[in-house]
């Protein structure tokens, strides 16, 4: 499937060679150079319909009312995530570290998700049928407007935010470069640390991952 070159983004796509297969790899698009593009760091330009001059941009649809993606946005896979947000317990007066988490996912790929620092996760992932590896997503919370979260509108209060989060991918995963996170179970911030000092506050959640690329 690839992006048409409508009559109005042809000069577009002849000059920006914005017009490329959307289930191109990661990989392809990194190795074009625009690999900041698809983490969200830039304002990119529409492609479709109106030249890219006067379109507006996915940022700038997106508000902070809702953890949802504008209409323009394109859903790439669903995962489904199950483990537990971590936290530690630090300080002497045991209050929480921010959240880390350990989780694995079903859905479109089989992932193991991890942080390396309290700032960046990772879920790596593999094809659920033959297993193979197929790239990493990655999320860097230190990204400018990486994160934009809203309390779950079921008014659980044990249930973690919903999130709109910036990512990117690598290997031969699609190009997304937006999570959103919804229908979350459990995972809520402790109130008050109950582990000794340097251990670890396990609350187990569960979420719906939905992975979009929106220029
Ligand atoms: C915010 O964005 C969402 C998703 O695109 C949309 O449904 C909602 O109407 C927007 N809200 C405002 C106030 O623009
Ligand atoms: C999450 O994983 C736990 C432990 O493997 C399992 O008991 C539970 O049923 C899972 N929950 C969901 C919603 O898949
Ligand atoms: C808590 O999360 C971190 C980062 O993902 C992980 O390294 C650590 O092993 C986790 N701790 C436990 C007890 O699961
Ligand atoms: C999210 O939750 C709503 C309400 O329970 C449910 O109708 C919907 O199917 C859920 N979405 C997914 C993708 O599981």
């Amino acid at each position: 499937m690839t992006t048409p070159c409508t009559p109005l983004a042809l000069l577009a796509c002849l000059l920006g060679a914005l017009c490329r297969p959307v289930h191109a790899s990661a990989r392809d698009l990194q190795q074009a150079g625009e690999y900041d593009l698809l983490a969200g760091m830039g304002a990119a330009p529409a492609i479709e319909e109106a030249p890219a001059a006067e379109a507006p941009s996915c940022q700038s649809q997106l508000n902070y009312s809702s953890v949802f993606m504008p209409p323009q946005a394109q859903f790439a896979f669903r995962l489904y995530a199950n483990g537990t947000r971590n936290y530690t317990c630090q300080s002497a007066t045991l209050s929480v570290g921010p959240a880390m988490a350990l989780l694995t996912t079903t859905g479109a790929y089989s992932c193991h998700g991890f942080f390396v620092s309290p700032f960046v996760g990772y879920n790596i992932c593999s094809d659920p049928a033959t297993g193979q590896p197929v790239g990493k997503l990655t999320l860097d919370t230190t990204v400018p407007g990486a994160v934009f979260v809203a309390p779950a509108p079921d008014g659980n209060v044990d249930n973690e935010p919903w999130g709109r989060f910036k990512v990117a991918a690598d290997g031969n995963l699609p190009p997304v470069n937006y999570l959103v996170r919804y229908n979350t179970t459990g995972g809520k911030r402790p109130e008050q640390c109950t582990a000794p000092r340097g251990e670890w506050v396990l609350v187990p959640f569960t979420a719906v991952l939905d992975y979009y690329i929106c220029l």
